[in-house]
């Protein structure tokens, strides 16, 4: 087995001063695209596609100071940089319209106005994303704020980003990219590493998890079976944190656990296993070994963060997601993506209800909607309250086949075209994808 590789934060190049809303000043990161050779399974090497050249590097930014990002596309293909979970300008969104060409530059611009969460960035061009995504080229983006900086959570290098995914490897160590193949990626890796083994002291640790797969699902088990404290999901902190024995997380999720491994004995290995592995396909997704004492001040509060009313929806909106098998095309609302076609105009300081239904029933193919732009309450499924990981701000909601889902969001204050998707990247490809203006009150 192999030792876990920590995410790298990357270090800003420089910074700026005064911008943003708080007048904090801003810091500029580059984070750009290339082909890169990288060990992954021992003995080989693996050609990949890596924001600079490095598995999974992560940015570290705090509410009301800017981020500038400097890229360049080093890829032989479009690009598209998206950052999953932000509450960012349209021209700035990652729009398939904003594509960057091989060798091309350009700077995005994140205002950072938004509570704490767990973002990530990866690839949004038309054509490519799906490709880009499985090759590797995903960063993390940490957001905190004053509210999370003064709980008691576990912090510094007791909070730890783990990146999942699942790949196929050829003999040789290349990446096997097949869009139809998906229950045949058999290797986990975590932050880029095939299964490896962390080392850890006899404390709490705050985990925070991120499904960078392009359509693989995780259901995780500690141990025996052991309990973790969900603290947080896509948007941020949950309202309250409850202790769980099975964790889920789909692809674009972020689902974040306080462990407590003062309940070990130094020398004891943990598996974190998936239980919902393929048949054939070892359950593991990496082990805890507990390497030594140490002492800890963090604890998780009985309450994190209450979730804001986003008030009375006064628009109702449907989204039917289907499978067409003549065309093997995805669908919402019966149509594939055309980037010329709006589907929906929502307006600037409303609150929407959305349904989300699955009719994919036949073939039992699940679908996960995801939201540029703003963040989600669910409302229920299917009538039914949603359960206590579920009850804070979301993203991204995995709807199976025959179910539904209701949300509530609101448009606060950024207009423009933004997207929403399955976020099961295969469907995405073959059309699951719809298109949003969202315009001023009073357009
Ligand atoms: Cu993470 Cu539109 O995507
Ligand atoms: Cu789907």
């Amino acid at each position: 087995a192999v030792p876990l590789r920590q995410a790298r934060v990357l270090r800003p190049l420089g910074a700026g001063a005064g911008g943003g809303r708080h007048g904090m000043g801003y810091d500029v990161y580059r984070l750009s695209p290339r082909e890169t050779d990288v060990a992954v399974v021992p003995g080989t090497t693996t050609r990949m596609r890596l924001f600079n050249g490095e598995p999974v590097p992560v940015i570290r930014a705090t509410r009301g100071r800017p981020v500038v990002i400097q890229q360049t596309n080093g890829l032989g293909v479009p690009f598209a940089m998206h950052l999953h979970g932000g509450h960012v300008p349209a021209h700035d969104d990652g729009h398939p319209d904003d594509e960057l060409l091989t060798g091309a530059g350009r700077v995005f611009y994140y205002p950072n106005d938004q509570q704490a969460s767990s973002m990530w960035l990866h690839d949004h061009s038309l054509h490519a994303h799906a490709e880009n995504v499985y090759f590797g080229a995903v960063a993390g983006y940490l957001l905190t704020d004053d509210f999370e900086r003064r709980l008691p959570l576990p912090k510094g290098r007791y909070d730890v980003p783990l990146y999942l995914r699942d790949a196929k490897f050829a003999a040789d160590g290349s990446l096997v990219y097949d869009m139809g193949g998906f229950m045949n990626r058999p290797t986990v890796l975590v932050n880029g590493r095939p299964r490896p083994y962390f080392e850890v002291a006899a404390r709490k640790y705050r985990i925070r998890l991120t499904n960078t797969s392009n359509e693989r699902a995780f259901l995780l088990q500690l141990g025996e079976g052991d309990e973790m404290t969900h603290i947080a999901s896509d948007g941020g902190l949950l309202p309250a944190p409850y202790a769980t024995r099975a964790l889920e997380i789909w692809p674009a999720e972020r689902q974040e656990v306080v462990i407590d491994f003062s309940r070990y004995p130094v020398g004891t290995k943990l598996v974190l296993a998936n239980r919902i592995a393929y048949r054939g396909e070892a359950p593991e997704v990496m082990r805890f070994d507990v390497v030594r004492t140490a002492e800890d001040r963090s604890s998780v509060p009985d309450r994190l963060r209450p979730v804001a009313d986003v008030g009375t929806p006064t628009v109702e909106r449907t989204f039917v997601m289907s499978f067409d098998a003549a065309t093997g095309a995805h669908l919402i609302n019966g149509k594939p993506f055309d980037p010329e076609r709006v589907d929906i105009r929502p307006r600037l300081g409303n609150t929407e209800i959305w349904t989300v239904h699955n009719t994919d029933t036949k073939f039992g193919i699940p679908h996960s909607m995801h939201t540029h732009l703003e963040h989600f309450q669910i409302v229920d499924r299917d009538g039914a309250a949603p359960a206590p990981g579920e009850a804070g701000w979301k993203d991204t909601v995995t709807v199976m086949p025959g179910k539904s889902v209701r949300f509530k969001l609101k448009f606060t204050d950024y207009t423009g075209k933004f997207m929403y998707h399955c976020h099961l990247l295969g469907h995405m490809t073959m059309g699951m994808m719809g298109q949003m203006e969202v315009v001023d009150r009073t357009a």
